[in-house]
């Protein structure tokens, strides 16, 4: 569904991503693992065209769309849960909400408001409520569900687990199973590296803007370099 080329992309003179190549098959969970640093966010950038490639492509369902605005790009079936989620603190949930289908015309808005209240009660409790007034992990949900009402095809969750005490992490790695479950391609960058590999079907390992390994999940977290570096030594 989704594949970069060799993308070689950073910021001025800082070369963030060397020779990336990756791909999201449908229907798949894939992981994006690595330090703080490493590229990973950079890597969601570049899908999204908010970073312009400096070679390499972006393919979505065979298209490319390598530097094509980000509107169309989200118009096309693609959304992003950014890092630190950047939900509007001082709008209402359910403007939040609305913002998120800012690239549709159609009438299903509200109905598909009504679903992601569904998926996130606590959301429809707290519907007239700012954003900012909402705990870290209701803001998670609020952006996560703000993805959502744009459609996508492809999710991309940019360390949704971030800052979150265990429990909601826990909710929050559930309910990424049920939108794969329902049909929506997961790309998901975690530092939570046990969590994420637990629910993805493929996962990556970015150093230093570098992809030094790939493979499914079990693969990767049976990897010796891996269960050393971000498993603390142990798989389980
Ligand atoms: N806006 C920016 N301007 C300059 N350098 C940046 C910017 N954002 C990230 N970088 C640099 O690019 C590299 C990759 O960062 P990032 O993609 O955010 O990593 P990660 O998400 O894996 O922590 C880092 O060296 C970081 O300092
Ligand atoms: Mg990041």
């Amino acid at each position: 569904m989704l594949k970069l080329e060799n993308i070689m992309a950073g910021y001025g003179h800082i070369t963030a991503l060397k020779d990336i190549s990756l791909e999201v098959p449908q229907g798949s969970i894939v992981s994006l693992i690595g330090a703080n640093g490493a590229g990973k966010t950079t890597t969601m950038k570049t899908i999204m065209g908010l970073v312009k490639p400096t070679s390499g492509r972006v393919l979505f369902e065979g298209q490319d769309i390598t530097g094509h605005k980000t509107h169309n790009i989200v118009h096309g079936g693609i959304s992003l849960v950014p890092e630190g989620r950047q939900i509007l603190q001082d709008m209402s949930v359910y403007e939040n909400l609305e913002m998120g289908a800012y690239t549709r015309k159609d009438k299903e808005i509200d109905a598909d408001i009504k679903k992601v209240f569904k998926r996130f009660p606590i959301l429809d409790e707290r519907s007239y409520q700012l954003g900012g007034t909402l705990s870290g992990g209701q803001q998670q949900m609020l952006a996560i569900g703000r993805a959502l009402m744009a459609r996508p095809k492809l999710l991309l969750l940019d360390e949704p687990s971030m800052g979150l005490a265990p429990l909601v992490v826990n909710e929050i790695f559930e309910t990424i199973k049920e939108i794969s479950a329902d049909g929506t391609t997961v790309l998901l960058v975690e530092q939570n590296v046990r969590q994420a590999l637990k629910i993805a079907d493929y996962a990556y390992v970015l150093e230093t803007g570098k992809m030094v390994l790939s493979g499914t999940a079990d693969e990767v977290r049976h990897n010796p370099r891996v269960m050393e570096a971000y498993l603390g030594g142990r798989v389980e």
